[in-house]
């Protein structure tokens, strides 16, 4: 039987460029989805998920993220004093639930890098990865799914969802035979390809199922033409002792990474706050750009 899938490594060490200046002082995992920040979307999955062992790896101007994480008594107190109890219940939810530890990345080598480094934390046991930029709503949470997925196949499994033709190029693309629906054997991955080179249109999200071998399959890949170590190319590797498995995931996901994708979230996590959904449609109804291009004028 597999072993049970206990810990989460959460890669966030990225210098999150494209959301200059607004991560000159403050990671891009803090920035928030209407009050709560993106990386706290995929710690709570990985929690609803039955994998209560965070490890965050992070590098330089991340301590908002640690702090984020940690009981704040002076907040706490102050909540307390006021009677603002559902507010103090959200907050000590985040720091009571956790059992979070933290490992430098020191370098920005990669994606597969990133996991090289949470060897000794890791252990010998399966994990699972997520990349915080992608956050999925799902039903049950994506990576339970892929978690199901694993304890009935028994081998490293990845998130997969179809991607238009046009934009293979800014994932890692699989060549698979879909064993049932839903659920397949990966036969080759390859990080990034040109439209012309994607064996499909079959796109690597940011979760992985992964097993403690992808370790020194990882330590034997070469750095690709930037420098980075690829977690598709550790896989690729991986791949030719064992078979590794995807699963589409079947719910709503977001690409945080980037500026539409992130407005794009906003709204759509907006939309679905029954505080908030009924005023906020009738903003977006009712919004006229023409007055708004006029009132600055
Ligand atoms: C990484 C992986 C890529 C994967 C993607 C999912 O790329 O290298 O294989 O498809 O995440 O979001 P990045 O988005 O970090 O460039």
């Amino acid at each position: 039987m597999a072993q049970k899938v206990r810990k989460a490594v959460f890669p966030a060490a990225g210098l999150g460029t494209r959301f200059l200046p607004a991560t000159k002082a403050q990671p891009k995992e803090m920035l928030p989805l209407v009050d709560k920040p993106i990386i706290q979307y995929g710690v709570e999955e990985a929690l609803a998920s039955g994998a209560d062992n965070i490890i965050l790896v992070t590098g330089r101007g991340k301590n908002a993220i640690e702090d984020h994480f940690d009981v704040s008594v002076e907040l706490e107190t102050f909540l307390e004093a006021r009677g603002k109890t559902e507010l103090l219940n959200e907050i000590r939810k985040i720091s009571n639930l956790i059992n979070v530890s933290y490992v430098r990345q020191g370098e920005p080598l990669g994606l597969g890098h990133a996991v090289l480094v949470t060897r000794t934390l890791v252990g010998p046991e399966p994990f699972a990865v997520i990349l915080g930029d992608d956050v999925i709503d799902a039903n049950p949470p994506a990576l339970r799914q892929m978690i199901d997925v694993f304890e009935e196949l028994d081998g490293p499994v990845l998130a997969i969802e179809e991607v238009p033709k046009q934009d293979v190029s800014a994932y890692g693309i699989i060549d698979a035979e879909e064993v049932r629906p839903g659920v397949y054997r990966i036969r080759d991955l390859v990080e990034k390809p040109t439209r012309d080179e994607a064996p499909s249109n079959l796109a690597i999200i940011g979760r992985y199922v992964l097993t403690p071998d992808i370790f020194p399959a990882l330590e034997e890949t070469a750095k690709d033409r930037t420098g980075e170590i690829q977690l598709t190319n550790g896989l690729r590797r991986l791949l030719r002792e064992r078979p590794i498995y995807g699963c589409r995931i079947d719910g709503v996901r977001h690409d945080t990474g980037n500026k539409l994708g992130f407005l794009r979230a906003v709204v759509y996590f907006a939309l679905r706050r029954p505080d908030l959904a009924g005023p906020f449609r009738d903003y977006l109804r009712g919004i006229d750009l023409g007055q708004a291009t006029g009132a600055r004028r």
